[in-house]
């Protein structure tokens, strides 16, 4: 059917395409996303000892996806109640939008009672991001937004292709994989004032690597001083230390410091509801009017993009959120998961300890989150795979969530053989 009307387009206009070439013939293929590629090899593979440790997804011990028992208790009053599936507003369920934002900036948050947030519902943290980098490049343009390096890699992309400038600021230090403060301060006092800044609220992926309260009251004051506009990537809440207002100390640091942040949540590893695409985007403005002035901006963004999102993670995060009961269960099951990853972390050094490592691993235990940057170089990552039928990406970065009880002993014998 396409060759014939190609043929004819060809004929009656004398194109100068041959009917047989397709419209696409000059698009070349794109390298594969890297941690895909890891998951490639791992299917790959037949050993029965294989582990994939790439992949940023939470694992129980069984090494089976979890779906936490107060979203099943969720999904089961969302079905009961006989809901419609009508759609939702552009800016997404208000219910949502609300529990969403108390539950990252507190309930008591004056800048909440105070009417000042503009809030939108979006397509995880990646949406929340995008509609944030949209914004910011039509309303605060002309500026760069300076990321961590290393940071997670899509911050790059979807900085770029939102048409903000986008460098990075030191983060990481490979002598003693933790955090390079020195760098960090210098960079983002060098930077141009009124810079965007991005943060990870916490468990830095991929490093794992986290300033201390101190230290984020540093940042805190530097970013004021120059006036830099704060955006806080927070992915994580709850999933770093088990508690959720622990992991939430930076940003409310920042908000009770004054700082009109703009802030990225996304729910798909703290509540495991990764493929409902659900998150949120707010901005802290300075009044109710620009508030809602915001919003309707974001409103005007959002329709011609995806037009309004999806329902149903919104009603199963607002579910539990919005019920004592299930809030309360929500929070040990989220603590459950971080205890697992702390406690893998520790096996994990106490197994490399006793196969005779002598190396220095403090740094996985003190690292937080679902990721680990070992320090492993891209030939010994090569080695555990050849070798060892264990996958990472080449960066060293492992995703503590593929550890279990069953397999920690085999990866640390393993680690301890490519780095002797
Ligand atoms: C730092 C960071 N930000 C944002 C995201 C966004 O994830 P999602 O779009 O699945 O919510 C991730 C996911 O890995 C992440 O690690």
């Amino acid at each position: 059917m396409l060759t014939r009307s190609l043929r004819l387009i060809n004929t009656s206009s004398k194109l100068v395409r041959n009917y047989s070439t397709s419209f696409w013939s000059n698009v070349q293929k794109g390298p594969e996303d890297p941690i895909l590629g890891v998951s490639i090899a791992f299917n790959k593979d037949t050993s029965p000892s294989k582990i994939n440790l790439g992949v940023g997804a939470y694992r129980d011990e069984n090494g089976k996806p979890y779906v936490l028992e107060c979203v099943k208790k969720a999904d089961k009053k969302i079905f009961e109640a006989g809901v419609d599936h009508e759609y939702a507003p552009i800016v997404g369920l208000a219910s949502f939008n609300s529990l969403s934002v108390a539950l990252a900036l507190g309930e008591d948050c004056k800048a909440i009672k105070d009417k000042k947030i503009a809030v939108i519902q979006t397509l995880s943290g990646t949406g929340a991001l995008r509609v944030a980098a949209e914004f910011l490049a039509r309303f605060y343009p002309g500026k760069t937004a300076y990321v961590p390096n290393p940071t997670w890699g899509n911050h790059n992309t979807i900085f770029a292709d939102s048409g903000v400038a986008v460098k990075s600021y030191a983060y990481y230090n490979p002598q003693n994989c933790g955090l390079n403060f020195d760098g960090m301060y210098n960079d983002i006092n060098a930077a141009p004032n009124g810079s965007i800044i991005l943060l990870h609220a916490c468990a830095h992926n991929p490093t794992g690597v986290d300033p201390s309260i101190a230290q984020w009251k540093k940042i805190s004051q530097l970013c004021k001083d120059k006036q830099h506009f704060v955006l806080f990537d927070f992915a994580y809440q709850g999933f770093a230390s088990g508690s959720p207002e622990k992991d939430a100390e930076p940003v409310r640091l920042f908000v009770a410091d004054g700082h009109q942040i703009g802030l990225c949540q996304s729910f798909a590893k703290n509540f495991g509801l990764y493929g409902q695409r659900i998150g949120a985007f707010s901005l802290i403005t300075g009044t109710p009017e620009e508030a809602l002035a915001v919003e309707s901006q974001l409103k005007i963004l959002v329709r011609p993009m995806y037009s309004n999102p999806p329902i149903f993670g919104a009603r199963v995060v607002s579910t539990i959120l919005s019920n004592k009961e299930l809030t309360e269960q929500w929070r040990t099951e989220v603590k459950g998961m971080a205890d697992r990853i702390i406690g893998m972390r520790e096996s994990l050094v106490k197994y490399l300890k006793q196969h005779g490592s002598t190396k220095d691993w403090s740094h996985i235990t003190n690292q937080i989150g679902m990721f680990c940057y070992t320090g492993l170089t891209p030939e010994q990552v090569d080695r555990l795979a050849s070798e060892f039928h264990i996958y990472l990406t080449r960066n060293g970065r492992i995703s503590i969530a593929g550890i279990n009880s069953k397999n920690v002993e085999y990866l640390a014998k393993a680690i301890h053989a490519v780095t002797k």
